[in-house]
């Protein structure tokens, strides 16, 4: 499958991604993982984007361009991608339909995760992360805790609070997300690829929603 998720930050995309990835094979990928990596390893890009990402800013669009361009001709792609973070921006939104066109790759949907505010507030402050960048496993101490506390399952590195989920950098998130990133769903439903899924239930609830949209298509 070939799927755009979007939806707020604590939406759920990673979540989402990571088991419709294990369902066929596709690969999620993750703009905020990848990311978040190049911060660990502190190259160039890292120290570039460092405060950036802290403060809950979007990174500058023609940087990301420049990673997905070459990330989505990658032969991993070619079984299917979840574009998890990704785009983010009109602007991105635009440069992906010329790069998919070029590349001849045609997009399944584009799936909107509908979650209150309230629900993101709690699923952001209760979210833990293994500290790994090649592994970042995604927990919640309420909904999905890791077996043994503070301890990834897959990889046994700890798991802990993003640095990006201080209540300031969570609000201006949310407040980036109205103003940048929440046109791309008029921009998607334009396009007739948008389709909105209620994300406050349960995972597989989610999962099963996109699964039978897949199926009818
Ligand atoms: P990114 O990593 O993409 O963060 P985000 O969009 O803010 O999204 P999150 O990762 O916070 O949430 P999510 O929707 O994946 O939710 P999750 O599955 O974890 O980006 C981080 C930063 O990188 C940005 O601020 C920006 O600086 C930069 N960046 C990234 N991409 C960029 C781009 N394209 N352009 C420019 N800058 C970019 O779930 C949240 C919690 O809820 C978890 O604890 C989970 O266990 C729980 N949960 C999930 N689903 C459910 C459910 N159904 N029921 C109960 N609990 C659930």
């Amino acid at each position: 499958m070939k799927l755009i998720l979007l939806g707020a930050p604590g939406a759920g995309k990673g979540t989402v991604a990571k088991l419709l990835a294990e369902m066929d094979g596709s690969v999620q990928i993750s703009t905020g993982d990848i990311l978040r990596g190049a911060v660990t390893a502190g190259t160039e890009l890292g120290k570039q984007i460092e405060s950036l990402m802290k403060s809950g800013d979007l990174v500058p669009d023609e940087l990301i361009m420049d990673i997905m361009e070459q990330r989505l001709q990658e032969p991993d792609c070619e079984k299917g991608f979840l574009l998890d973070g990704f785009p983010r921006t009109i602007p991105q939104a635009e440069a992906l339909k010329g790069l998919l066109a070029k590349l001849g790759i045609e997009l399944d949907m584009a799936v909107n995760l509908e979650v209150a505010r309230e629900v993101i507030l709690d699923r952001l402050t209760t979210r833990r992360t293994c500290s790994n960048s090649d592994c970042q496993a995604i927990y919640n101490v309420k909904s999905n805790p890791s077996r043994q506390a503070g301890i990834c399952d897959k990889c046994g590195s700890p798991v802990i609070q993003r640095d990006d989920e201080t209540a300031e950098a969570i609000s201006h998130r949310l407040q980036t997300y109205v103003e940048k990133t929440a046109p791309l769903i008029g921009f998607y439903e334009k396009e007739g690829l948008l389709l909105t899924v209620d994300a406050a239930g349960p995972s597989e609830t989610v999962l099963a929603a996109i699964g039978a949209k897949l199926a009818a298509a």
